[in-house]
C-alpha cells in the first residue's frame, strides 16, 4: 500500500488448502490512520527503533529529532515513513510480482539532516518467498535505518497467541537496554539466559522472566555478505514455518507486549497482547549515540542497501 509503504496482507495456504492471512492489518485506510496505530505492517524510517533523548551529534553539530517516545525518538519521530504517502514506481526487477515504492524526505524532516531518497521493493520470488529490498541516497551525511513492522501470527485464524510459537534466533548476543528500552552499549551473551533462542523455544517459556516481554535487538551471526538466516518461527498448531533471512546485523524481536485490545484486526477480533510478533531487521538501536556500534551514517555518493526475505513453508 502506498500509504506508509505498508504490507497489508500475507495470504498463505494451510494444510487444508484454505488461504489464511498471517499478518495483522485493517481492511480500509481508516484503520491505518487511527491515532497510535502501532506501525501495523508499516515501512519504518528514517530510523527504525529508538534514538536516546531524540538527539545525536554529527561533526560537532547537534541534531534534535521528533521526541515521540518518552523524550526519545522512535521509528523516525512524530511523522515517520510509516505515515507518508509513497510513490509507486516501475519495479526495479522484471518480475510481474513486484512493487517499488519511493519517498523523498526533505532536508530537516523530523530533525534529520539531508534530503533522503528512499525506495523499497516488495517482490514475490519464484519460490514464493517475499523479498524486501531497501535503498537510499542522501545529499548530506545522515543516519538511516529502514525496516518493516509487520506483525505475524502463523496460525492464520489467530485463534491463539504467539506464546506457543517456537522461535529460533541465530544470535549469540543482544543489545542490553534500560527501562526506556535504550541500549546501554553492552552486548551480553544470550547463552543460559531467558534471551537464549539459539536452539528454539516457545516464546512463552521464559517470557515472565523478561520485564515487559521480549522487545530486544539480537546481534545476528554474520557469515557472508548476502541475506543470512536470522530467525525461524514454527507454529506447532498449523505446522507453518516462517524463515527470515537478512543482510542486517540485528533483528528486533518484539512479542507484541504493548498490544492491548484497543485496535480491531480486519478479522474483527481485538488485537490483544501477544497475539502477534515482529521481527524487525535493523542496525542496532541508538547507533548514532553509540560509537561502539556499527555506524548507521549514510554519506553522499554512497548507497544504502538492505535486503530481507521472508519465507513460509508447511512442516
Ligand atoms: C517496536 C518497538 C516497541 C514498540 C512497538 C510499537 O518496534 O520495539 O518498543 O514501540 O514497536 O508499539
Amino acid at each position: 500500500m502506498n500509504y506508509g509503504g505498508t504490507l497489508t496482507q500475507v495470504l498463505v495456504p494451510g494444510k487444508g488448502g484454505s488461504l489464511d492471512d498471517l499478518v495483522l492489518g485493517f481492511d480500509s485506510i481508516a484503520g491505518y490512520l487511527q491515532k497510535d496505530n502501532p506501525y501495523i505492517g508499516a515501512l519504518i524510517g528514517r530510523y527504525g527503533n529508538r534514538i536516546a533523548k531524540a538527539q545525536f551529534t554529527l561533526h560537532g553539530q547537534v541534531y534534535r529529532l521528533g521526541a515521540n517516545d518518552h523524550g526519545n525518538s522512535l521509528h523516525g519521530g512524530w511523522k515517520g515513513f510509516d505515515k507518508k504517502l509513497w510513490t509507486a514506481l516501475p519495479a526495479i526487477t522484471d518480475s510481474s510480482a513486484a512493487l517499488t515504492l519511493a519517498y523523498d524526505s526533505p532536508d530537516g524532516e523530523e530533525g534529520y539532516p539531508g534530503k533522503l531518497h528512499a525506495e523499497v521493493t516488495y517482490e514475490l520470488l519464484a519460490n514464493n518467498a517475499l523479498q524486501l529490498t531497501y535503498t537510499a541516497t542522501t545529499d548530506k551525511e545522515t543516519p538511516v535505518n529502514l525496516t518493516n513492522h509487520t506483525y505475524f501470527n502463523l496460525s492464520g485464524g489467530r485463534e491463539h497467541q504467539i506464546l506457543d510459537h517456537v522461535v529460533t534466533l541465530y544470535a549469540d548476543q543482544y543489545t542490553a537496554v534500560n527501562a526506556a528500552l535504550i541500549p546501554t552499549g553492552e552486548l551480553p551473551a544470550v547463552r543460559g539466559t531467558p534471551m537464549d533462542f539459539t536452539t528454539g523455544k516457545p516464546v512463552g517459556r521464559d517470557i515472565s522472566l523478561v520485564p515487559g516481554g521480549y522487545d530486544h535487538n539480537f546481534v545476528l551471526r554474520k557469515s557472508g555478505p548476502g541475506p543470512q538466516l536470522a530467525a525461524r518461527v514454527v507454529d506447532p498448531g498449523s505446522g507453518r514455518v516462517l524463515e527470515m533471512y537478512t543482510t542486517e546485523g540485528g533483528v528486533q524481536f518484539y512479542s507484541g507486549n504493548f498490544l492491548d485490545g484497543k485496535f480491531k484486526n480486519r478479522d474483527g477480533k481485538p488485537i490483544n497482547q501477544h497475539t502477534a510478533l515482529c521481527l524487525e531487521t535493523q542496525h542496532f538501536p541508538d547507533s548514532p549515540n553509540k560509537p561502539n556500534f556499527p555506524t548507521t551514517i549514510l554519506k553522499p555518493g554512497d548507497a544504502y542497501h538492505s535486503v530481507t526475505v521472508y519465507q513460509v513453508t508447511l512442516k
